[in-house]
């Protein structure tokens, strides 16, 4: 692994010359337009809702909540300083499990009449503080995402208590899978859908604007998408594979009448990877007969084919749902596609790929797919690792309308005011750049809250960080 850090990256020359040399290829603007013609203030309308730039909030959790699924004092300063960025659009907030056993571990948080009143006032306390340091938080469009985590479910320990929509050849092999009796049976889907209602209904009554019905990232709304293996109504033609999301938007609307719904999805998928001798990422394994279990593959496991994530996308239109987040593949089985860095997380390998390599394939993807839906509303991931040339690429990436909104998450752990400070014109801040340490996803691996130990003085400073210096020290990969 030999690739150049993007700090190391000191003009657009040297960043430019260095994309062309690995093959990254993605429109970057020289200079950032500031002003009402601005490329990134261009306003969308969106219902009532007059959204004045086009920076969005991520989905970031922080493993932070308590048992019982209530938010923590660590929870709501994150949701405070995403209102600090400026965003317009906070797509999701973080997500929320619809009940206990979908949660993805045992500090996600849950939405039930017990916690709702907290949530509510996380949302509140977004929108205030958007409102003092940005003017007026009207026109701030605010979404929860609601999940079950299927397969990684994690609701009491660290330990898996996983529920899946198929029998998966690798990926029950690389998490221990055995019981066929973990296979969701269509009844107890129906019921589970009826539990996103109730959610629903929580979170409207909570004020936010919409709920997004979580299909990213391997969990079970993803799963469904590639369950071509299973019987009955909820597997086999994309028809079936997409039934879930179909009765979900149906139950959603006669729960919750006037609730608007949006949809993360993981647009393409690779095989899971694994580390190498040398702990670099390779393909886990890929069938002789081909990898079918990738949706939005081409069935190689390492390539795309995007008939069914442009049907998916036309289905929304169907459904009409026009908000859409663009991500790709899973944290657990290819995270370099998923969240492009340098350094690897405990659980993961070194890239097998120039990350910006995989920066670059996400912006192509959602570019595609907002070429084939210029009607929705399309928000993209994967921008972090950009660092000091977010801005540059975030503008070109507007203005040649490969995308609607520029989705931020990791660097919102550490410098949330970067969308304000660019919109403003103002130099960025260097040392609150997230430089794809990796420390937020290793700490939750290891048993800690997340956060930006490394650049957040909150975080640095507090008694988790040596433990987590020391965790680090034995792992397999290290920053
Ligand atoms: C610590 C952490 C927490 C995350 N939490 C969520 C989440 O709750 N829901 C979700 O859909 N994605 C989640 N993600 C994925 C991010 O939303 C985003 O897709 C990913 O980090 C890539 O974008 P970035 O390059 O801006 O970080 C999380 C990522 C990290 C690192
Ligand atoms: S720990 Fe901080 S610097 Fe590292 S990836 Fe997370 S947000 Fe970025």
């Amino acid at each position: 692994m030999n690739y150049k850090r993007v700090a190391q990256l000191r003009t657009l020359e040297q960043f430019l010359e260095y994309c062309q040399s690995i093959g990254a290829e993605m429109p970057v603007d020289e200079t950032i337009a500031t002003g009402p013609d601005a490329p990134l203030a261009q306003h969308v309308t969106y219902g009532n809702k007059t959204l004045s730039n086009r920076f969005a909030v991520l989905p970031m959790e922080g493993w932070d909540g308590t048992p019982d699924g209530h938010p923590s004092d660590l929870t709501r300063r994150r949701w405070e300083r995403f209102g600090l960025s400026g965003a317009d659009l906070i797509w999701g907030g973080e997500a929320v499990a619809v009940r206990h056993d979908g949660r993805a571990n045992a500090r996600q948080l849950i939405i039930k009449p017990e916690t709702v009143g907290e949530i509510a006032a996380m949302r509140q306390l977004l929108l205030d503080t958007h409102a003092a340091h940005h003017g007026s938080s009207e026109n701030v469009l605010i979404g929860l995402q609601l999940t079950h985590s299927g397969r990684f479910c994690r609701p009491n320990t660290h330990a898996l208590e996983p529920r899946i929509a198929y029998r998966h050849p690798l990926l029950d092999k690389k998490f221990n899978i055995t019981d066929e009796k973990l296979v969701f049976s269509d009844d107890e889907i129906d019921e589970l859908i009826a539990d996103f209602g109730k959610a629903a209904k929580l979170a409207q009554q909570a004020g936010f604007d919409f709920v997004d019905l979580k299909h990213c990232h391997g969990y079970l709304g993803h799963e469904f998408l590639s369950a071509i293996d299973r019987e009955g109504k909820y597997g086999g033609s994309f028809e079936n594979r997409t039934r879930f999301l179909r009765h979900l938007v149906e139950t959603v609307r006669r729960e919750a009448p006037g609730l608007d719904i949006g949809v993360r999805l993981s647009a393409i998928d690779f095989v899971p990877f694994k580390p190498d001798a040398d702990n670099t990422g390779e393909p886990d394994y890929i069938p002789r007969e081909g990898y079918k279990y990738a949706f939005g593959g081409d069935g190689t496991g390492l390539g795309i084919d995007f008939t069914e994530p442009k049907r998916f996308l036309d289905l929304l239109a169907e459904l009409n749902i026009r908000l859409t987040c663009i991500t790709v593949g899973s944290p657990y089985y290819n995270p370099h596609i998923q969240r492009p860095a340098i350094f690897p997380p405990s659980d993961g390998y070194f890239p097998p790929e120039d990350p910006l390599v995989g920066v670059a394939r996400q912006i192509a993807v959602t570019a595609e797919l907002k070429r084939h839906r210029p009607d929705l509303l399309i928000v993209g991931s994967g921008y972090s690792y950009l660092q000091d040339w977010l801005p540059n690429v975030a503008q070109a990436v507007v203005r040649q309308n490969m995308v609607d909104f520029v989705g931020l998450g990791r660097m919102i752990l550490t410098y949330p005011e970067i969308a304000a400070d660019t919109l403003a014109g103002k130099p960025l801040q260097r040392k609150r750049i997230c430089r794809t340490f990796s420390d937020c996803t290793t700490a939750p691996r290891n048993g800690m809250v997340s956060g930006c130990y490394p650049l957040d003085p909150f975080y640095k400073e507090k008694p988790e960080y040596d433990a987590l210096m020391e965790a680090k020290k034995s792992l397999k990969v290290t920053s």
